[in-house]
């Protein structure tokens, strides 16, 4: 049975990039795997951010995520800041990880470029891998975006062994199918939540849906192609619809006969079919707090009594035994 870890930030939307590239395929491996889901709190903070408000987008995170089919039962659900054994092996690996890797880091560039250069966000990608490390993970299911922070966690993981010893399993990605859903108001980048406009919320009432699915941008530059709109209109068709409504809609568009005032309605009503029942759901988890705090609580029990035998052996082989 392999090991499978992933995270999601609590920033306060979780939209269908997030659903589709990450949770969906969270939810097809807890009935497989030893999985650990985890809040990560402490990567959040890398960027500005409301420490009055951090506490309900925690909880909010873990409502949306369980109302889209995490199950405490199968999976270890808990938050990042409860087991302190991921700040301390951070530590320990940033002394093995080469400033030049995490400067090279698509993600720390367009970041520091709009907040100036913190060493957190510089040291983000040494607090995934340790994440991901402290359990021996082999299987981290997550967008593309994730994947050059994934090969950075194997060059750590590898430096680990060739110095102290074997140790470290090297952590593969798990791509679902849909890795990068396109931001719906410019599909030439992706969905992202400090984009306004460019994606739908797990929490978007059916309205807001259907206007947002009516607004997307679909216009082509090249005459006769598929422009990168309607691709990503057809991906998320792919994902949200019925095989049959999206095989007419595909022959459609390759007849020529592709008409967009049916094509956005239909995917509109998939999308609110499939996230209906996620937003009540997460309604009642919300008016649940105790039952939410009980998830976290045994979640993080569980995850920390593993950390922690981790953690000395980890110690162990680094030579902070501290049995004279
Ligand atoms: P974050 O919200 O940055 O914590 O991301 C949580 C997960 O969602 C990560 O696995 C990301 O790779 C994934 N993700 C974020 N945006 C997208 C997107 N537009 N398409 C597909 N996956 C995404
Ligand atoms: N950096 C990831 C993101 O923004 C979140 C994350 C933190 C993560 N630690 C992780 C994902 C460990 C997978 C495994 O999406």
């Amino acid at each position: 049975m392999a090991k499978v870890f992933s995270g999601i930030q609590p920033t306060g939307i979780i939209h269908i990039g997030n659903y589709l590239g990450a949770i969906k395929n969270w939810v097809e491996l807890q009935e497989e795997h030893d999985c650990l889901f985890s809040i990560v709190d402490l990567h959040s903070l890398t960027v500005p951010y409301d420490p009055k408000g951090l506490g309900d987008r925690i909880k909010d995170a873990l409502a949306t995520n369980i109302a889209a089919g995490l199950d405490p039962e199968k999976a270890t659900i808990f938050v990042q800041s409860m087991v302190p054994e991921h700040t301390e092996l951070t530590w320990l690996l940033t002394t093995i990880t080469p400033v030049g890797n995490l400067e090279r880091m698509t993600q720390y560039k367009e970041k520091s470029e709009k907040q100036g250069l913190l060493s957190g966000l510089l040291c983000y990608p040494i607090l995934m891998a340790a994440d991901i490390l402290l359990y021996k993970a082999d299987l981290v299911p997550v967008g593309e975006d994730q994947i050059q922070h994934l090969e950075l966690t194997r060059v750590i993981a590898r430096k680990f062994n060739s110095t102290f010893g074997e140790y470290f399993p090297e952590p593969q990605p798990k791509l679902s199918k849909a890795t990068r859903v396109m931001a719906l108001n410019d599909p030439t980048s992706k969905m992202s939540k400090s984009i306004p406009g460019s994606y739908i919320a797990l929490t978007d009432d059916p309205e807001e849906i259907r206007t947002k699915v009516k607004r997307a941008v679909t216009a082509s530059d090249v005459e006769g192609e598929v422009s990168p709109g309607v691709a990503n209109l057809f991906t998320l068709l792919e994902a949200f619809a019925p095989k049959d409504v999206y095989n007419k809609f595909a022959k459609d568009l390759e007849d020529g006969n592709l008409k967009f005032s049916e094509l956005k309605p239909a995917l509109a009503e998939a999308i609110v079919e499939e996230l209906t029942p996620i937003r009540e759901k997460r309604q009642e988890l919300l008016a649940k707090p105790k039952f939410l705090e009980e998830v976290v609580a045994a979640g993080a029990d569980r995850a920390r009594r593993e950390a922690k035998q981790h953690m000395q052996e980890i110690k162990e082989l680094m030579g902070l035994n501290l049995t004279f």
